[in-house]
């Protein structure tokens, strides 16, 4: 009964913000949360792009790229595991700016990757040492941007997430510009900047409780939750009142210096699953904007559904990462290439 009726609510709410998200209206000049250039006027309208991935878009080009992507993930993870988490943010860092179009990738001053938002992402020499490999096999064939969305889609797995199939034919952009990258949400945000943030790239308020759930791996710098910590609301000396004690206390200790790192799951850290949000519900989130996940009217309904049934998570983030790889640039339709080398644009 109570499965059934979290299922019509999940699916309530889709319908609902599905319809938030058409009625953006062009007459609408809200600014763009985090960025006071952009407005909604600006925002390409990713629903109409035509969407022509399909699962066997590289079966008779190169049948083995799948193979050989889930073979390097597996090594490189075995190697070091905090790479599952880091590719799989590398991939959000990714899409939601000019679409899944390994734009991130792109190395050179003034590119996505090289912006004050993306310091720390990593997991780049994986993407490499795949299409190294992709290129000896079938060269000129698969784009960086496939690979990345590959590649996390195995990381999932590896870490006790959802397996999913992956739609493949993404080309790889031509513009990087590390301004766009700036616009990401920081963690300080309110719930309704997330939410504008995820419409503006076609994804709903489902999919921002359900992709924030990465959140169960991986871990932030310091430096993102000192403010919580030792000057909440510019106060010297006042922490988050709505934190959990101990688990303030915890952090106090954990996070003296910004440069250190905290796990964001303080529960089960390397496992994939629904703990999160059984953290958000007590007041164990990490960053202010997972942590009001759990208090804003619109989410909080949301995340006690997902703490709850550990089985919705899984298939529902599984849907919104699929979702996630899909969002694509109507404004680069058609000036896409494969990259011969991620980190550069062809010549
Ligand atoms: C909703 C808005 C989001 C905010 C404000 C946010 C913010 C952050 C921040 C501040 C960090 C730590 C960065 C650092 O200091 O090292 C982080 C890490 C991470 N984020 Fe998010 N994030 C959001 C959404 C997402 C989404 C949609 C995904 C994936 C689908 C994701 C996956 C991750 C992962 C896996 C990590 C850990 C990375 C690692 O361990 O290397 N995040 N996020």
């Amino acid at each position: 009964m109570k499965t059934c009726i979290s299922f019509f609510l999940i699916l309530f709410l889709v319908v609902v913000s599905a319809k938030e998200y058409d009625g953006v209206d062009d007459d609408d000049e809200q600014s763009f949360p985090g960025n006071s250039i952009t407005t909604f006027r600006d925002i390409p309208d990713y629903s109409d792009f035509e969407d022509d991935l399909t699962f066997s878009y590289y079966h008779k080009s190169c049948p083995d790229a799948e193979a050989i992507i889930q073979r390097k993930v597996d090594e490189w993870i075995k190697k070091d595991d905090t790479l599952a988490p880091s590719l799989i943010r590398l991939q959000y860092h990714d899409c939601v700016v000019r679409g899944c179009d390994a734009s991130i990738l792109l190395d050179y001053e003034g590119s996505e990757r090289n912006a004050n938002q993306s310091k720390s992402l990593r997991g780049f020499e994986v993407i490499d040492d795949i299409k190294a490999e992709l290129e000896k096999k079938c060269p000129k064939t698969v784009s960086c941007s496939d690979i990345l969305v590959g590649a996390v889609r195995d990381a999932v797995r590896i870490v006790g997430g959802p397996f999913y199939m992956v739609p493949y034919g993404r080309k790889d952009g031509r513009v990087s510009k590390a301004k766009e990258a700036e616009s990401l949400p920081t963690g300080r945000e309110k719930i309704t900047d997330l939410v504008e943030f995820f419409q503006s790239i076609g994804l709903n308020i489902l999919d921002l409780v359900v992709l924030s759930g990465a959140h169960t791996i991986g871990r932030t710098s310091c430096g993102s939750v000192q403010e919580r910590l030792y000057n909440f609301n510019g106060t010297v000396g006042r922490s988050d009142p709505s934190i959990d004690p101990k688990y303030l206390n915890f952090l106090k200790r954990k996070c003296r210096w910004a440069s250190e790192f905290v796990d964001f799951d303080g529960i089960t850290p390397k496992n994939f699953n629904n703990e999160y949000y059984k953290n958000l519900q007590k007041n164990m989130g990490l960053l202010s904007t997972d942590q009001m996940l759990n208090t804003d009217s619109r989410t909080s309904v949301l995340v006690s559904a997902l703490a709850s049934q550990p089985e919705v998570f899984t298939s529902q983030f599984a849907a919104s990462m699929v979702k996630l790889g899909k969002i694509q640039d109507p404004s680069s339709e058609g000036n896409g290439e494969i990259r011969l080398n991620c980190n550069y644009i062809n010549a």
